[in-house]
């Protein structure tokens, strides 16, 4: 982080236009940081679920890949539009989305090197989508802003409405359980440190204590009626399991734990006719 004085680690409340305003300002100056960590295992045009590897290419939680073409697809938080290039390759519309401008800088440089890129880039809030009503067939996230909003009910409210009905949405979220745990790779990750049930945000604040870095939990039942609440039915509830390929460590995420723990949900959701 490219600040003088180290951020103090704590949990408190922070509002919907505080953890948007630290989101912007903690992915601009890390995203140069986050592609160069992750980007080989993130793939120029890789679709990955989460630290598992789970691929949707394998997974097909969107449908099968050969009914993709012509799909007007959204990517929430799509960080260097990973996801949605794949999706490009597969035929689909895709938009992606995201709320900070340095991670679609990066968009735009992997898309160099990338022939026929068909990805528009989109620089905005989940939570208020600048989409018509009904504009897309499909729409996925990969980690991208629900774990990091105040209001979650919001963001998927609005994804609802961008959607047909019956339109489909699909998400991965750091596994609730995991906030139980301390976020780390190694055995002192698989002692429980906390309470599941406190829904404190974690947040990194200056010394001036501005939220630098805002961190939401939701518990599984919360993710389920937020889902169910914005006008979704959830249609399958997704724990990938760590594969024994898997060598590679993501911050928290570990074979060590991954083996032992779920360490991501993917909630596939249809949009109800009608909508709330
Ligand atoms: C963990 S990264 C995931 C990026 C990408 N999906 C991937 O798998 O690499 C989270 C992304 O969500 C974006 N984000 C956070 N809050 C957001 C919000 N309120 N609206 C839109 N994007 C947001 C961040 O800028 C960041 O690029």
């Amino acid at each position: 982080m490219n600040q003088e004085h180290e951020p103090e680690a704590t949990r408190r409340d922070a509002s919907d236009t505080e953890s948007s305003r630290a989101s912007r300002g903690w992915w601009d100056s890390n995203a140069d940081e986050y592609q160069s960590e992750h980007g080989a295992f993130l793939g120029d045009d890789r679709f990955v679920w989460g630290p598992e590897g789970l691929d949707e290419a394998e997974a097909a939680l969107l449908g099968p890949a050969a009914e993709l073409k012509g799909r007007r697809v959204l990517e929430i938080g799509a960080g260097a539009a990973q996801c949605s290039r794949w999706l490009a390759a597969q035929g689909a519309l895709p938009v992606a989305l995201d709320l900070s401008h340095r991670q679609l800088q990066h968009a735009l440089r992997i898309a160099g090197g990338v022939s026929e890129d068909a990805t528009a880039l989109v620089e905005a809030d989940a939570g208020a989508l600048p989409f018509r009503d009904g504009s897309f067939d499909l729409a996925c996230s990969a980690y991208g802003a629900l774990p990091f909003v105040a209001d979650p009910v919001r963001v998927l409210r609005e994804v609802r409405r961008v959607l047909r009905p019956g339109g489909r949405f699909v998400f991965s979220v750091s596994h609730p359980i995991r906030w139980a745990f301390p976020d780390e790779p190694g055995p002192e990750g698989l002692s429980v440190g906390a309470s599941y049930f406190d829904r404190t945000p974690y947040v990194e604040q200056d010394e001036d204590g501005r939220a630098v870095y805002v961190e939401h939990h939701r518990t599984l039942g919360d993710r389920v009626r937020d889902v169910v609440a914005a006008g979704f039915r959830l249609e399958d509830l997704v724990e990938p399991e760590w594969p024994g390929w898997n060598t590679q460590e993501w911050g928290g995420w570990s074979p060590l734990r991954g083996h032992l723990i779920p360490g991501t949900a993917i909630f596939v959701c249809t949009a109800e006719a009608g909508g709330r």
